[in-house]
C-alpha cells in the first residue's frame, strides 16, 4: 500500500514514516518546509535505511499538490500538514484557518478526482476544551479557545460530512494527547524555531543551558501539587497508533475517531523532576502565573483505542525525558 504522507517532514510525521516503512507500507511525503527542515527528512532515510520520494509542495495549493496524485497511484493518506503554534493563531487566523483548512479540503478534492478512499486526520485532544477528565471519544465537543483549536474541530467536520457524502470511504481521526520525545537514534525529534511555547522543548533547552530557567505557568490548580497535569505520549507510541489506523482503513470504510494518549496525567512539577532525575542534569524554574487558556487537566480515556485499535502507548515518561534529551544533545545546534 502507498501512503501520501501529508506533511511528513513535521515533528510527528518524520516518525510515523519510520513506522510506516518498518511496518512494509511505501511511503511519499509531501510538504512545503513551513516548520521543517530537508534535513529531518535525510535522518528519517538514514534511519530506515532507504530514500523516500519527497515533493516539495504546498498542499493546499491544487497546481503544487495534483502532479504527486497524478505520478502516483496513493492508495491512503496521513494528513499531518497544518500550522500548530496556539499563539500564533491568536495573532494570524485568516493565515491558520487559510492553511489547515485549504489543506484538508484539498485533499478531499484529490481523493474524489483520483479514488484515494483512506485518510487519517491529525486532531488534538484540544477539541475536547475544558472537559471532565479522563477526555472520551464520545463526548460533546466544547468551543475552542483559539483559532488553532477551531481549525481542528473544523477539519473533524469537514471529514465527518465528506464521509457522509461518500460512505465507500474511511477516514481516522486521531485526537493526540500531548506528544514528547523523539525517536532513540537521536536522529530525528522536535527543533522548534525561536523559543519554545510548549513545555518538554522548553525544559529540554533549559537543562541545554539554551535558556536560563522555565516559568512554570501556575500552582493553583486542583491538582496534585497545583501544576498543570497533561498526558505526554511518546512521538514513537503515536507514530505506532498511525500504523494501527491505516491499517484500520484497509478493511474498513466510515467514520474512526480515537485519543492517542496513555490515559496517565504528569504534572509540569514531575515532568521536570522525572526530567532532571532521568538525565542527571538541573530545570531551574520559577513559577509564575497562569497561561490564559490553560487548562488544569487534561488526559484520555484510551479505552476505545486499545479494544478496536489494538493500540496502547508502550512507553513512560522517563523514556519520553531520556529520549528528549539524546536528540538535545545529540542533534540540536
Ligand atoms: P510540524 O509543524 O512539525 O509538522 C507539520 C508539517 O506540515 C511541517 O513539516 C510543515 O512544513 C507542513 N505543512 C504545514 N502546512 C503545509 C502546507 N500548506 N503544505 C505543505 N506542508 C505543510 O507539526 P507536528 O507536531 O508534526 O504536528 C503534525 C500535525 O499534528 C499537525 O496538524 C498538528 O496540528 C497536529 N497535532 C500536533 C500536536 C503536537 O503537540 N505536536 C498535538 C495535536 C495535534
Ligand atoms: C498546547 C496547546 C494545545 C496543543 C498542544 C500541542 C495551549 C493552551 N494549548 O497544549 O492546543 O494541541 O500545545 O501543540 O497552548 N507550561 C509551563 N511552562 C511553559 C510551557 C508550558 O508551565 O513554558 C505548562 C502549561 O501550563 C501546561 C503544561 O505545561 O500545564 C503543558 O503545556 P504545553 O506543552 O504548552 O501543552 P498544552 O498547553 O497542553
Amino acid at each position: 500500500m502507498k501512503v501520501l504522507v501529508a506533511g511528513g517532514a513535521g515533528y510527528i510525521g518524520t516518525h510515523t514514516c519510520v513506522e510506516l516503512i518498518q511496518a512494509g507500507y511505501e511511503v511519499i511525503i509531501a510538504d512545503n518546509l513551513c516548520n521543517s527542515k530537508m534535513d529531518a527528512v535525510y535522518r528519517t532515510e538514514q534511519i530506515i535505511g532507504q530514500k523516500i520520494p519527497f515533493y516539495l509542495v504546498n498542499i493546499s495549493v491544487k497546481s503544487e499538490i495534483e502532479p504527486v496524485f497524478m505520478e502516483n497511484k496513493i492508495d491512503g493518506i496521513i494528513h499531518f500538514a497544518g500550522l500548530k503554534a496556539v499563539g500564533e493563531s491568536v495573532e494570524q487566523p485568516i493565515e491558520y484557518y487559510q492553511n489547515n483548512l485549504n489543506c484538508t479540503l484539498m485533499l478531499c478534492e484529490m481523493m474524489k478526482k483520483y479514488n484515494v478512499k483512506k485518510m487519517v486526520f491529525s486532531s488534538s485532544a484540544t477539541v475536547y476544551g475544558d472537559n471532565e477528565v479522563p477526555f472520551t471519544e464520545d463526548m460533546p465537543l466544547l468551543p475552542a479557545t483559539n483559532p488553532y483549536g477551531e481549525s481542528k474541530v473544523i477539519g473533524e467536520r469537514i471529514l465527518q460530512d465528506f464521509i457522509v457524502a461518500h460512505p465507500d470511504y474511511a477516514v481516522s481521526l486521531l485526537r493526540y494527547f500531548n506528544p514528547i520525545g523523539a525517536h532513540e537514534s537521536g536522529l530525528i525529534g522536535e527543533d522548534p524555531e525561536g523559543i519554545p511555547s510548549n513545555l518538554m522543548p522548553y525544559i529540554s533547552q533549559v537543562a541545554s543551558g539554551k535558556l536560563s530557567k522555565l516559568k512554570i505557568f501556575g500552582n493553583d490548580y486542583p491538582t496534585s501539587d497545583g501544576t498543570g497535569v497533561r498526558d505526554y505520549i511518546h512521538v514513537v507510541d503515536l507514530a505506532k497508533g498511525h500504523v494501527k489506523a491505516i491499517e484500520q482503513l484497509e478493511k474498513n470504510a466510515g467514520v474512526y475517531i480515537y485519543n492517542l494518549g496513555t490515559g496517565r496525567g504528569t504534572s509540569v512539577l514531575e515532568l521536570v523532576t522525572t526530567f532532571e532525575k532521568v538525565n542527571q542534569v538541573k530545570v531551574p524554574y520559577q513559577i509564575v502565573g497562569r497561561r490564559a487558556g490553560d487548562i488544569a487537566e487534561c488526559y484520555a480515556g484510551v479505552e476505545k483505542a486499545k479494544n478496536e485499535l489494538c493500540w496502547a502507548a508502550e512507553k513512560n515518561v522517563e523514556d519520553m525525558c531520556r529520549d528528549t534529551w539524546r536528540w538535545q544533545c545529540y542533534s540540536i545546534k
